[in-house]
């Protein structure tokens, strides 16, 4: 096969297929909390005006923990060490706006959100999935819905129109509503609809008629106009569009849907892949620029000419497509790892041998499906990344939109009034069709309709996750990770500190940092840095940080950190000092500098400031004993929490790294004392 074809060729269907019926989903959660955006509850809620859109909602915010699920996993043995994870609410046929047969509606869960934002004193972001487009799941059966295919009215004024009133509802305007859009319908009209190897009547019928654009499109406008509503639209797997045929059309379709029915651009704040799915967040064991004896692993049987091998590698590419083609250049993208974790005995230690290329990616590769077009209960999956902010540029949020142990489908027919249909793809005794290649369906034994606890898998995506938890019914990691070292404050202002440490270490891995100020826990953060803001000028502030790990331990503190922060008014009184500037090494791309300060006043300081503007392009790359912030060329440097007090004639300093080319002028230092 030739990479550069249009279209896949029929064996690798199967792959795009997977797709189509995934259905999976749940939802993340992230952690922080930064002092910052600890909005006062009833100023938010008296406002709703006031609930600006933030660039990435996760950031500084909790997630909502679905009472339901969590109580259902609490029960399952070994389930607490997940329980408390956040999951996302399932709008998935017009009954459950209003909670089916004594379940939550969605004015049940947005209050006890909002209870979760008061306990907790930190903004939350509610996940909802919205899932009732017209003749949904049209190239699979398991998730068929309740609207027909023309059921476009009813979608509008049953479906979307009450979940908007509601979610309007000034009593939620503090939530960051997080809503996941429609999953499978718009790719399904790339893959399985309009003359395509895997077309289906039904897809072929909605890509006619029109009503999963339009309705998308009104979705992402009625929900769009909340202010506090951040939608982000479902963009298939890698192992569904990730071929070169398929991610363009993607993104075409996703377009054509983001501007129909009123809806705009502005109305997206981002997409989110692997929803319900089961694709690898990472492979470790190998990249798509691999060869083996000068072959790709895109010639690989399991890579099968697709352009990725992973989730983040595709979100990532589909991202900047997305922007190219005229979406916000600030859209973030969304993972669900509910399920995609793929740890236990299965799991390869490493890279595959290089006898051959599928030696090596299937020696290699942590996904363990028999094709990437499975997509019902997979046996062998485990859970995944726990929910995370920010993971990294251009990634939201790690989420869980999939609640794990909730069934992607029967394995055999069974009566419903759901309007869920029987797939065989959920059938373990299914040797497959065209659309995953023909391979076994690799679907776990007795499992329930779509959406119904299915215990025997929840002990199996336990047993399995990776990175591990704790009474999974495997080892119980007890092992804390090390204290966090080498805590500076990078800069200092009168209202902030902000902070850098050294990620720590862990057996299975650290999966967050807890910064506290004094013994207040003031922010939960992936990252190693953290601003913490909202403080008083010219105080003494203690900071502390440990790490967790995905089990739950945590660490034991690492050293003090004091800082003050400056005075607000830069000086002043008779405070005053001088600031002198050496260049004590010079190797043409780079120079060290020492700079000594001394009180000139008559009172020792409490605090001083050093700025100066270079004349060429120096840049500031380490800086010891004073917090530093550069903004082209201008400088300012902040005395640290050790050495703001000088007392009257006396002197500090601090010293600093930095790289340039050309000339090395000394500047001209002003110092100010407070
Ligand atoms: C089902 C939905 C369910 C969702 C979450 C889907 O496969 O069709 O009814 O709410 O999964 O588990």
């Amino acid at each position: 096969m030739a990479p550069g074809r249009v279209r896949p060729p029929p064996e690798r269907i199967p792959s795009v297929s997977a797709q189509l019926l995934s259905r999976l989903r749940t939802a993340a959660a992230a952690v922080a909390l930064s002092a910052a955006s600890v909005l006062p509850i009833a100023t938010a809620q008296s406002a709703h005006a006031a609930a600006a859109r933030v660039d990435n909602p996760y950031v500084g915010a909790g997630v909502y923990v679905n009472p339901e699920w969590s109580a259902r996993a609490a029960a399952e043995p070994g389930g607490t060490a997940v329980s408390d994870q956040p999951t996302a609410v399932w709008l998935d046929r017009i009954a459950a706006i209003n909670g089916v047969n004594g379940s939550m509606g969605l004015r049940a869960h947005l209050n006890a959100a909002v209870a979760q934002s008061q306990a907790a004193g930190r903004p939350v972001v509610f996940q909802v999935v919205v899932y009732d487009l017209p003749g949904r799941d049209c190239a699979a059966l398991a998730s068929n819905g309740e609207l027909g295919p023309t059921e476009i009215g009813r979608y509008r004024s049953e479906f979307i129109d009450p979940i908007a009133t509601i979610l309007a509802d000034p009593a939620y305007a503090s939530l960051r509503i997080v809503t996941t859009i429609e999953i499978d319908s718009l790719p399904n009209l790339v893959t399985n609809a309009g003359g395509t190897a895997t077309a289906t009547p039904q897809c072929d019928t909605m890509k006619a008629n029109g009503n999963y654009v339009t309705g998308v499109g009104y979705a992402l406008a009625k929900l769009g106009a909340i202010p506090n509503v951040y939608n982000y639209i479902d963009a298939g797997h890698h192992g569904w569009l990730g071929w070169d045929s398929n991610l363009g059309p993607a993104v075409d379709v996703l377009k054509q849907a983001a501007t129909a029915s009123g809806s705009t651009v502005a109305d997206v704040q981002g997409f989110i892949v692997n929803t319900a799915n089961y694709s690898a967040l990472k492979e470790p064991n190998f990249t798509i620029d691999d060869t083996v004896n000068g072959t790709s692993v895109r010639q690989s049987k399991w890579v099968d000419w697709n352009r990725y091998v992973d989730e983040t590698t595709y979100a990532k590419a589909f991202r900047d497509k997305a922007v190219a083609a005229g979406f916000d250049a600030n859209i973030g993208m969304l993972i669900d790892t509910s399920r995609n974790g793929w740890g236990g005995a299965g799991r390869p230690a490493g890279p595959g041998p290089k006898t051959s290329v599928d030696a090596y990616v299937d020696g290699g590769r942590i996904d363990r499906r028999f094709q990437t077009g499975n997509w019902c209960n997979q046996s062998g999956a485990g859970l995944g990344e726990r929910p995370k902010a920010a993971p990294e540029a251009g990634i939201d949020a790690y989420v869980w939109v999939k609640p794990p142990g909730e069934s992607d489908g029967a394995s055999s027919a069974v009566a419903n009034d759901e309007g869920k249909g029987f797939d065989r793809m959920c059938d373990p005794t299914y040797t497959g069709n065209a659309r995953n290649n023909n391979n076994m369906s690799g679907a776990l034994p007795n499992a329930p309709l779509a959406g119904h606890w299915f215990s025997a898998q929840f002990q199996e995506l336990l047993k399995n996750a990776y990175p591990p938890v704790g009474g999974g019914g495997g080892t119980t990691d007890t092992t804390a990770p090390t204290a966090p070292t080498g805590l500076t404050a990078t800069a200092a202002t009168s209202s902030s500190v902000s902070l850098a440490w050294t990620a720590a270490t862990d057996n299975v891995g650290v999966t967050g940092y807890d910064v506290y100020r004094g013994a207040t826990l003031v922010a939960s953060t992936s990252a190693t840095s953290y601003t913490d803001s909202g403080l008083s000028a010219a105080t003494a502030y203690s900071y502390t940080v440990r790490a967790r790990d995905a089990a739950g331990n945590v660490s034991a503190a690492s050293a003090a950190l004091a800082v003050t922060t400056p005075g607000s008014g830069g000086g002043g009184g008779s405070a005053g000092c001088t600031a002198t500037y050496r260049i004590s090494s010079d190797w043409g791309a780079g120079f060290n500098a020492d700079v000594t300060v001394t009180n000139t006043g008559a009172s020792a300081t409490k605090g001083w400031k050093v700025t100066w503007t270079f004349a060429g392009n120096q840049q500031v790359t380490n800086l010891w004993n004073g917090a530093v912030t550069q903004s082209g060329s201008a400088v300012t440097v902040l005395n640290a929490g050790y050495n703001g007090a000088i007392a009257a004639g006396g002197s500090t300093g601090f010293g600093f790294g930095a790289s340039y080319s050309g000339a090395n002028t000394v500047p001209t230092l002003t110092c100010t004392a407070s």
